[in-house]
């Protein structure tokens, strides 16, 4: 057996390592919580609700994570590198910050995330292999509907759940970051049937999860 094979392995359990920790672990978050503390418990419809859309969002930072695995592991540039992996810490923020306020609201993940996971570590690791403007591409409009999603949320909680809705304002100021620094760095504007894709698949995970 040769090198080449060894680090082979080694990156295959890596990435294994990785998706088990994403998926069964509780992260914990470098930043704190962007919210004041709970006050009074919501009544049943609004904790519902916010359990349902708090879900949802746990679900799109598992699959971020994953996307970012993805690509990180086929991008060959250092810089597209270092800036997945700054943009990965804060998404564990984000993943972190939901967990933690999906638990408060007595709601549970999706079982749905290792299908989640495993179909946006696919989808990152072929747009990782593009070359560096499709990959960074893919992370701009990523970001765009990610954003354009959050904002959709932030206005259905209203002043009802500020707790959850501060987290969630927190996200969509990461997000248009993540999206802006991938365009700086020379993402390229995806071709429409591309982007149209996505926001299926993304539509197709917001109903799964909800
Ligand atoms: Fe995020
Ligand atoms: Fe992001």
């Amino acid at each position: 057996m040769n090198t080449r094979r060894f680090s082979l392995i080694d990156r295959g359990l890596g990435e294994i390592d990785k998706a088990i920790k994403v998926l069964t672990t509780h992260p914990r978050s470098a930043r704190a919580l962007p919210a004041a503390p709970v006050e009074q418990a919501l009544p049943e419809i609004q904790r519902t609700l916010s359990a349902r859309l708090m879900r949802v969002n746990h679900s799109g930072e598992v699959a971020a994570q994953a996307l970012y695995h993805g690509q990180a592991l086929t991008a060959g540039d250092a810089a597209v590198s270092a800036a997945m992996q700054h943009a990965a810490a804060e998404e564990a923020d984000h993943l972190a910050w939901c967990e933690l306020r999906l638990r408060e609201l007595n709601g549970r993940t999706s079982i749905l995330n290792p299908l989640w996971y495993a179909g946006s570590f696919v989808i990152g690791a072929l747009a990782g292999a593009l070359g560096r403007g499709a990959s960074l591409g893919f992370v701009a409009e990523t970001e765009r509907q990610v954003e354009a999603h959050l904002r959709s949320h932030v206005q259905r909680l209203g002043g009802a759940d500020p707790r959850s809705r501060a987290i969630l304002e927190q996200m969509t100021h990461d997000e248009i970051q993540h999206g802006a620094q991938a365009t700086s760095l020379g993402g390229k504007q995806l071709p429409f049937p591309v982007a149209a894709a996505m926001r299926l698949a993304s539509r197709l995970m917001t109903r799964g999860s909800y």
